[in-house]
């Protein structure tokens, strides 16, 4: 894109610039019709492929919103790094590098040979089997009482009760036999000490929940935030719990794309396959994206594009 590279500085532009931006990015990319809907969640190949959103928020609380920013999808791997951030904060830093891992696996997000080559090991959060040995150390004396912790959780982070929508859980759980078998995997291996089928049910009802780019902003900026939402001033995770996250999205957030993510765009991000995309500028603010059609990593390419321009635009880019 024409827009050169700028290094991110200490703070955003005034509100009617990024206000502006905000609007630009959404009309750029509007037309754009690349990618493919994700279909091997049955229910999900029946979005309306043409629906885009933006969302800006900044840790100040202003907020620039364009397109269908208020149109609800189901969250999915987007879950995953704000599940770890609650896990974090309970388990710390050191037990969680333990158990889940840090590093990228350079392999699909579900894929069953990233565990085979390492022993087993999960790798990181941000895949699915790493997500799923995550959400098996969220506390809880019963599968009901963890999946309340993460549906509380995730609706601090928000700024507002997210709901499930029970057709996609539905419509994931009667055809993820892959998430199943790679539960299996992990017990098989000692790696999860949960009932490996109950913590499955768990992650996908997380990946269930309903949100829309404007939540997911409110949720990157909370994060961007130093943990503290900046809507409703409630503290969620600590300041160093937000970091740990951070780092994680920067190193496996857009899959085995992460470090061209890193490269092109240069700020953290997380992204989920029904369309949605957070990215994080530390200190500064977050970025909500949703439109369904997705690339072979399963990366939105309209929120791809929309962020890639915005992160120029605004000087987001953190190298
Ligand atoms: O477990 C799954 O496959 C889905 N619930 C979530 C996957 C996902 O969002 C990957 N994203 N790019």
């Amino acid at each position: 894109d024409s827009i050169a590279r700028v290094v991110s500085t200490g703070s955003l532009p005034g509100w009617n610039e990024v206000e502006s931006l905000t609007s630009a990015a959404h009309e750029r990319y509007l037309t754009l019709d690349d990618g493919e809907i994700a279909d091997y969640i049955p229910v999900l190949a029946a979005v309306d492929p043409s629906l885009f959103g933006l969302s800006v928020i900044e840790v100040n609380g202003a907020a620039h919103d364009a397109g269908d920013s208020g149109h609800p999808f189901s969250i999915q791997s987007i879950s995953k790094a704000f599940v770890y951030a609650l896990v974090c904060e309970e388990y710390g830093h050191a037990g969680v590098k333990e158990r889940v891992g840090v590093n990228n696996t350079g392999l699909p997000f579900n894929s069953v040979m990233a565990l085979e080559l390492n022993d087993g090991h999960p790798m990181n959060p941000m895949v699915n089997a790493g997500a799923i040995a995550t959400t098996a150390l969220i506390p809880g004396t019963s599968s009901a009482e963890q999946w309340e912790v993460i549906r509380t959780g995730l609706s601090a982070f928000a700024g507002r009760q997210l709901v499930m929508d029970g057709e996609v859980y539905a419509s994931e759980m009667a055809t993820n036999f892959r998430n199943k078998a790679i539960a299996r995997l992990l017990e098989s291996y000692g790696r999860i000490d949960a009932d490996p089928l109950e913590t499955v049910d768990i992650y996908t009802r997380q990946c269930a929940l309903l949100v829309n780019a404007h939540d997911l902003a409110i949720m990157g900026a909370t994060l961007a935030d130093g943990g503290i939402n900046p809507m409703t001033g409630q503290r969620v995770v600590s300041p160093e719990v937000c970091g740990d996250t951070l780092a994680m999205l920067a190193a496996s957030g857009m899959y085995e794309r992460s470090g061209e993510w890193l490269f092109e765009i240069g700020i953290p991000a997380k992204s989920g396959v029904a369309g949605g995309i957070v990215a994080i500028a530390p200190g500064k603010g977050a970025i909500g994206a949703f439109s369904p059609r997705l690339n072979s990593a399963g990366n939105s390419v309209r929120g791809q594009r929309a962020i890639a321009y915005l992160s120029r635009g605004l000087g987001l880019n953190l190298f």
